[in-house]
């Protein structure tokens, strides 16, 4: 019996849409990965044919983000919640203080780490503004001597997303980017330190990656547990222990399904062009949907919006389900609309969202 399927637009948080032709060659690639005659899940982590799928995800990395020399491309498990506590554990040493921008309910969660572990303070927040924007640059008064500076790029609850970085001198900024990680270029050399986990831009949960400054290896404490020093995992090229292999493998796909599209600058394109498309619908809407973000934060990955009521809301969410769109309801803390139009998410599927958001408007006005 033939199934018909309809099509499913999938604009969930994360874990989220990946990419078509990653999918198919990964599932071409299944049972007999390259001629090994078994799946790159059944290969020894210390085999050459699981070493190269490591070392080209971690070049492919390096080259599309023109990361420098000085710089260390690693893969941890845990997500980006360990590392909101492995960063305070390697450098929030006694005496010094690190500053947290309050942007969103993943910063809060960095902080109160951050906070049980050492001397943690609140650098900036936009709680009262219900982090409907970013920071500006000149409301971050941090200290001067503090240990780091702790942002998160894009705060994927509440669809706010940084623009400018601080230039923060000596104070080594840390930004968890997990949710706008590989969707732009970025300035590497402006951060000490960022964090991402790889469910959203980069392919399945279960990889966190960071890129360390070296210099940074050298100022962790050394008296950490092994598997919580950044040096571990830097020494061993990630393999000190088990890695996620598939995970990796997956990772480097979806990396050379960047490069394929003309790397970061095409993607950046394709990324305005579908967010566009969104956000026109709702200023174009006489206030029928009403954006959360303040114009000049508004994130280019999660497109957060209301309608006049819950009530309304719902019917829009219900009807958006039985026509084929998935993940549209907001984050539980916050109710609401978001889509969120990851790298993978193709321009199709914001089209067909910006036409059903138009046409549920005319039928519901
Ligand atoms: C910005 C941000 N930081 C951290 C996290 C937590 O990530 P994980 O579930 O990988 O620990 C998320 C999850 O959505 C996130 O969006």
């Amino acid at each position: 019996m033939t199934q018909t399927i309809q099509p499913v637009y999938n604009f969930n948080a994360g874990p989220s849409a990946l990419p078509a032709a990653v999918l198919e060659k990964a599932q071409k690639e299944l049972i007999n990965f390259r001629g090994t005659g078994m799946s790159v899940m059944e290969l020894s982590h210390r085999s050459k044919p699981y070493e190269e799928v490591h070392n080209q995800a971690i070049e492919r990395l390096k080259k599309l983000y023109s990361i420098p020399e000085n710089y260390e491309v690693l893969f941890i498990q845990g997500g980006a919640s360990l590392q909101f506590s492995m960063v305070p554990i390697n450098f929030l040493q006694t005496g010094k203080k690190a500053g947290y921008v309050m942007t969103g309910v993943w910063s809060e969660k960095a902080f109160a780490e951050a906070e049980r572990l050492g001397d943690a303070y609140q650098v900036a927040s936009t709680e009262t503004d219900k982090h409907n924007r970013i920071p500006n640059l000149n409301e971050l008064n941090y200290n001067e001597d503090d240990a780091y500076l702790h942002i998160t790029t894009n705060n994927t609850i509440y669809g706010t997303q940084w623009k400018d970085y601080p230039d923060t001198g000596n104070v080594p900024l840390i930004a968890d980017m997990s949710s706008d990680i590989m969707s732009k270029p970025i300035d590497v050399s402006k951060f000490a330190l960022i964090y991402a986990g790889t469910q959203k831009n980069l392919g399945p949960s279960g990889v966190t990656v960071v890129i360390i400054r070296k210099d940074l290896l050298e100022k962790a404490n050394p008296d950490n547990p092994t598997i919580l020093k950044y040096a571990t995992h830097a020494k061993n090229n990630s393999l000190y222990h088990t890695p996620p292999t598939f995970g990796i493998y997956m990772l480097g796909e979806v990396l050379g399904w960047i490069e394929e599209c003309g790397g970061l600058e095409a993607v950046t394109q394709r990324n305005e062009e579908k967010a566009k498309l969104i956000y026109d619908v709702i200023d174009n809407s006489d206030g029928f949907y009403r954006g959360h973000a303040e114009l000049e934060s508004r994130s280019l990955m999660n497109i957060t919006f209301r309608l006049a009521d819950e009530a309304l809301e719902k019917k829009f969410l219900a009807e958006a389900k039985d026509a084929g769109f998935v993940g549209l309801n907001g984050h539980r803390s916050v109710g609401g609309c978001r889509a969120s139009a990851y790298n993978a998410v193709p321009v199709e599927a914001c089209k067909a969202l910006s036409e059903f958001m138009i046409q549920f408007q005319q039928n519901n006005h």
